[in-house]
């Protein structure tokens, strides 16, 4: 599997556009946030990039950096990650965070997704990140411990939610 990890340019539309129609409903995740399907797809790209750069972000939101896994041309996954922990981050949401497009999964994809960010983590600074999941998540969780996850605890996550495991990962 040869799996490449990088940013969205206006190249892209219409890997992204199969992507977002085949991501589904039944993770109750969105693909990706406040996509405009109106707008021309180029503006799509700026705004991502205006978060990485934490330009005119909205209150509370901190700048974060979306790649998205390309195999062969095709999007198969999608993986933010959080430049910074602000008290919803670091309770639930943790640093990184990925999804993969339901007909792709059960390939490696999420684990190589991971792998593949836990360098460009290292370089823009960071000496560990967290990662959390739902103590239910069997996908993800081996996901993240087989990327050298190590649990630090689980925490209440609300009525009728199961318990949200946070990781670290050393890097
Ligand atoms: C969780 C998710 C990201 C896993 O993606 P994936 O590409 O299928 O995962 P991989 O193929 O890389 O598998 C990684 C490991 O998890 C295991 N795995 C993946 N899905 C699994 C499942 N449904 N049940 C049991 N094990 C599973 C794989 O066997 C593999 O284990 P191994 O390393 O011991 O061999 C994917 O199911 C998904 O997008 N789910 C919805 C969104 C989500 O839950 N995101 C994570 C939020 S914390």
């Amino acid at each position: 599997m040869n799996l490449e990890l990088r940013r969205l340019t206006e190249h892209d539309e219409a890997a992204y556009l199969k992507a977002r129609s085949r991501w589904g409903l039944d993770t109750g995740l969105p693909f990706t946030s406040d996509f405009d399907a109106s707008a021309p797809f180029k503006n799509y790209v700026q705004l991502l990039e205006d978060r990485r750069l934490g330009k005119d972000l909205a209150p509370g939101r901190v700048p974060d950096t979306h790649y998205f896994g390309f195999v062969n041309g095709e999007i198969v996954g999608r993986l933010s990650f959080r430049h910074e922990l602000n008290e919803f981050l670091t309770r639930l949401g943790g640093h990184i965070g990925y999804g993969v497009v339901p007909e792709f999964r059960r390939r490696g994809h999420a684990r190589r997704m991971l792998e593949l960010s836990l360098p460009i983590s290292r370089a823009m600074g960071f000496t560990k990140v967290l990662l959390t999941c739902a103590d239910d998540n069997i996908g993800s969780i081996r996901t993240i411990e087989s990327c050298g996850g190590k649990l630090q605890d689980k925490v209440d996550a609300g009525a009728g939610q199961p318990l949200r495991r946070r990781y670290w990962i050393h890097l």
